[in-house]
């Protein structure tokens, strides 16, 4: 059996760093593992031009822990008003890694998103000449649509029609949930590719509801049947460049989780590595985790790759972790797998 396994340094192509306090206590959980990650736009208010991703940049990097060689790669949130020439000149200057797309109300902190998307138009198409990939969260929101079909009717009524009416341009389908997802990321071709999150490889539905509701597995995309789930695994170790890591660990305060009407996210920066390895593993996919933490992502962004390295081992004894972190926001609950880690990150 592997047991040591050595991977050039990964890169969390979706990540919610928050802001003030809970940025402070957060970052320190990515910045231990991940060389890159690219960082989501829906603060309050949201992060709408390059001069607000550039300050937002500033306060990342004004709390990243000494050293850690860590580089934040910025989002704009797209909405009605974005100023093509805006997105266009951050992208030039290499601070716009893409433009995320929120359908109007789809998630946390979405109310700014789309409604219209004829309004994005001229984005879109400047985005296409330029090779800058919009980021999309693919759910509609209509609320006669049931939660566990939003993502397939949405590739259906607005991807897909999108992608036909913008040739060239380049789209990352976020936190596919799916066996539609995985279907139509595949079929793409070289301009579409798809993030998987850790969470959506170990949960199903079940797990959210059956025997007790457990608010910390809730998430949106909402995680779906168990066939879906395995669709999502059979991708994400397929060794395709057209899947790779975005974790979408979106850490909530504890008290807004555990509430009549709990916040969506699981906060999985402490633990994806050692999760991921041991999803890889049982899979007998351990030789294609680094394709899928540390290459697809880079290459698809047109990042150089990572020079460095991490190597994973596998002991007898497994991982203890601490159950929440402790920010200056209040305790956020880490992500639970509901099996023991044996897959240590070494020092
Ligand atoms: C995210 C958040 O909390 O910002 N929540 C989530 O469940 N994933 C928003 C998102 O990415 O949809
Ligand atoms: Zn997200």
């Amino acid at each position: 059996m592997t047991d040591m396994l050595t991977i050039a340094r990964p890169d969390d192509f979706h990540l919610h760093l928050r802001d003030g306090a809970m940025l402070q206590g957060v970052l320190p959980e990515t910045t231990r593992h991940f060389a890159r990650a690219l960082v989501m736009p829906n603060l309050l208010p949201p992060v709408v031009t390059t001069a607000d991703a550039r300050a937002y940049r500033d306060r990342i990097l004004a709390v990243q822990p000494e050293a850690a060689g860590f580089t934040p790669l910025m989002t704009l949130y797209l909405t009605e008003t974005t100023d093509p020439e805006d997105v266009a000149l951050g992208a030039a200057e290499g601070l716009i890694a893409a433009v995320k797309l929120y359908p109007a109300g789809a998630t946390t902190n979405s109310a700014s998103g789309v409604r219209n998307f004829d309004a994005v138009r001229a984005v879109l198409e400047r985005m296409a000449e330029i090779g800058l990939p919009l980021s999309v969260h693919g759910e509609v929101t209509d609320p006669r649509v049931d939660i566990f079909d939003r993502e397939a009717v949405f590739i259906d009524t607005v991807l897909d029609p999108l992608r036909s009416a913008t040739p060239g341009l380049r789209v990352v389908m976020e936190h596919i949930t799916t066996a539609e997802g995985v279907a139509y990321a595949r079929a793409g071709g070289p301009d579409l590719a798809a993030t998987i999150t850790t969470h959506h490889l170990i949960l199903n539905r079940n797990h959210l509801l059956a025997g007790g509701i457990r608010p910390h597995y809730y998430c949106l995309p909402v995680a779906k049947r168990e066939s879906h789930r395995l669709a999502l695994r059979a991708a994400a170790t397929s060794g395709e460049p057209g899947f790779f890591l975005g974790t979408d660990s979106a850490p909530h305060i504890d008290a807004l989780k555990e509430h009549a009407c709990g916040c969506a996210g699981c906060f999985t920066a402490t633990n994806s590595l050692p999760v991921l390895a041991q999803v890889f593993e049982d899979m007998g996919a351990l030789a294609r985790l680094e394709g899928f933490t540390s290459r697809h992502g880079a290459a698809f962004y047109r990042l150089p790759p990572n020079t460095g390295t991490m190597t994973l081992e596998r002991r007898a004894n497994p991982l203890q972790l601490p159950e929440k972190i402790l920010t200056g926001a209040g305790p956020v609950t880490v992500f639970d797998p509901g099996f023991p880690l044996y897959w240590h990150v070494a020092p």
